[in-house]
C-alpha cells in the first residue's frame, strides 16, 4: 500500500509513473467517485510533458494527448457514462492501444481487461489522505514501484 497525503502526491505519484510508461500500457484506475483518479491521470501527463489543462474526459469519453505535446502518445478514458457495451466499439480502445498508452478511469465497465493492465486503486482514508494498492502484472515487474 502507497499512502498519498494530499492531492499534491497522489499527482507526484502519477508523474512518477509516467517516466516508466511505454506505448501500449494500460493502466486501470479504480475508485470512488472524488478518490482521485483524474488527479493520478493529470499528474501522468505532467510527467509526460504536457502542461496545459486536463480536462476531466467524462464527455467525450475520451482525450487524447501525443507528442510533441506528451513524450508518447497518451489516450486518456473516462467510462463512467458508458451505459451500452456497444458504445465501446466505437471508441476502439484495442487499436488505440497499438500506439498509445492509455490510463482507464471507471475499467470495471469494460467487459474485460488486457492482462498486462497495471490495476491501480484509490481508497479514501479517515484522515482524508488516499491509500493506493496495486495489481502488478509481469509486464510491470521490474518498472514497480516507480521512483
Ligand atoms: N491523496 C489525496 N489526498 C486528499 N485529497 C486528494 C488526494 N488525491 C486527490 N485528492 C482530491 O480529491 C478530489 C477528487 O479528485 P478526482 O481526481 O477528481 O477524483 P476522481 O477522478 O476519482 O473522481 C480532488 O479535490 C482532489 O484534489
Ligand atoms: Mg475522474
Amino acid at each position: 500500500m502507497i499512502r498519498l497525503a494530499d492531492a499534491e502526491a497522489t499527482e507526484a505519484f502519477g508523474a512518477a509513473l509516467a517516466g516508466a510508461l511505454r506505448p501500449g500500457d494500460v493502466i486501470a484506475l479504480y475508485g470512488a467517485l472524488g478518490a482521485g483518479k483524474t488527479t493520478l491521470a493529470r499528474g501522468l501527463l505532467r510527467g509526460l510533458g504536457h502542461d496545459g489543462e486536463v480536462a476531466s474526459p467524462t464527455f467525450p469519453i475520451v482525450q487524447a494527448y501525443a507528442p510533441p505535446d506528451t513524450r508518447i502518445p497518451l489516450w486518456h478514458v473516462d467510462l463512467y457514462r458508458i451505459e451500452d457495451p456497444a458504445e465501446l466499439e466505437e471508441i476502439g480502445l484495442d487499436e488505440a492501444r497499438e500506439a498509445a498508452a492509455m490510463v482507464i478511469e471507471w475499467p470495471e465497465r469494460l467487459p474485460l481487461l488486457w492482462p498486462e493492465t497495471l490495476r491501480l486503486t484509490l481508497g479514501v482514508e479517515p484522515g482524508g489522505a488516499r491509500a493506493l494498492t496495486a495489481l502488478v502484472p509481469p509486464a510491470w515487474g521490474e518498472r514497480w514501484p516507480p521512483r
